[in-house]
């Protein structure tokens, strides 16, 4: 019997962030032994026990297999068979499917949650995401929770989910609990944002006005990101043959001259990202759409919350009296700016 710290724990854990609840996972033992050695059961579908000192939660090593809808439609199983990586497989994103060596400290993350996290990316482990419709509020919530953006992967996963009415077999009750909770973190933004590029803002009638007047992307995004959504990166030449005008042709092209600096956004150089906002931003404004489009349609991994962080960053520099600044000191007011915007992204 080998014992792990699992999910949230491991993932705040490893972002220096606080933690709250500290779940486990006991490989290799029966309930009975754990019984014997004082833990008490807790849970009726699947068995939880909690410690006899620290009251923390100790869960068998499961697989979960959906037998019919929503929430109780699950069969789990727990023999003394199943593998760490297995009961890691069934978890919803890969940040929360990795589980830490109580006694080397080793971090077991057969799934990419590491690199996932230093990307800023909340992707699905498995097609057994789908088991639990609830994980598409708890998506959204982990946007808003830790500023990540969602692969493109999770959110048509989520959006299968979504047009397949699972959303409408989770009790009201455990919706709301999702959603509140989600409220209280910083980001409600991308709370919602996540939620509408799925299609599950219309599930929650309440927050009709979150996004009023948006019904779905094709229907009410701007031209520009309807463009972008059918023609994606395009070679701007094969535009010009048929004479695309340069407002969408425009789009394309900042598209293009991006897109490998947004996908690696996260690790990008300050200068780098300085590039992009120029390209991408005029006056707090996606002046063609390509962040809008990246978030809610294009194919590749990307943080577009980051992106306007620095760009309010940038923003905020008074870039007036830098150059006031130097050129009373005699020095070159190009450099002088740059070197104030790189300090404002470092
Ligand atoms: N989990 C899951 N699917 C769910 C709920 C939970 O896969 N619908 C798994 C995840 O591995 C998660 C762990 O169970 O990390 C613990 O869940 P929970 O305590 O609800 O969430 P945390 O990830 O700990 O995050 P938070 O503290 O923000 O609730």
């Amino acid at each position: 019997m080998k014992t792990y710290l699992v999910g949230g724990a491991v993932r705040d854990g490893l972002l220096g962030r606080p933690v709250s609840d500290r779940d486990y996972v006991v490989v290799g033992a029966s309930p009975d032994e754990l019984l014997a050695l004082g833990f008490k059961q807790v849970g009726a579908s699947f068995p939880v026990f909690l410690h006899p000192e620290t009251q923390e939660e100790y869960a068998l090593a499961r697989t979960e297999r959906k037998t019919g809808d929503g929430y109780h439609g699950f069969k789990a199983y727990f023999g003394e068979d199943v593998s760490l990586e297995e009961d890691l497989k069934r978890r919803d994103l890969t940040i929360n499917a990795m589980a830490q060596d109580l006694e080397t400290g080793e971090i077991i993350d057969p799934y990419g949650g590491q690199k996932d996290l230093k990307d800023g990316v909340l992707r699905h482990v498995s097609e057994a995401f789908a088991e639990d419709p609830l994980r598409v509020l708890r998506v959204a919530r982990f946007a808003a929770k830790l500023s990540f953006g969602v692969h493109w992967s999770t959110i048509k996963l989520m959006s299968t989910l979504v047009k397949n009415g699972e959303m409408k077999h989770l009790t009201k009750e455990r919706v709301w609990k999702e959603l509140e909770r989600g409220l209280a973190e910083d980001r409600v933004d991308l709370l919602f944002i996540t939620l509408f590029a799925c299609g599950a803002l219309e599930e929650f009638t309440p927050f009709k006005y979150a996004f009023s007047n948006q019904q779905n992307y094709w229907r009410t995004s701007s031209p520009l990101v309807k463009f972008l959504l059918a023609v994606g990166d395009e070679d701007v030449e094969v535009l010009d043959e048929w004479k695309i005008p340069s407002a969408y042709r425009n789009a394309v092209q900042a598209l293009n001259h991006t897109e490998g600096a947004l996908r690696h956004y996260a690790r990008a150089t300050p200068e780098e990202r300085i590039k992009v906002i120029s390209t991408l931003y005029a006056d707090g404004f996606d002046k063609h759409g390509v962040l809008e489009y990246v978030m809610i349609g294009g194919e590749y991994v990307c943080n577009p919350f980051r992106v306007f962080e620095d760009y309010r960053k940038l923003k905020a520099l008074d870039l007036a009296a830098v150059s006031k600044q130097a050129k009373d000191k005699n020095e070159d007011i190009k450099t002088a700016v740059l070197q104030a915007k790189i300090a404002a992204l470092s």
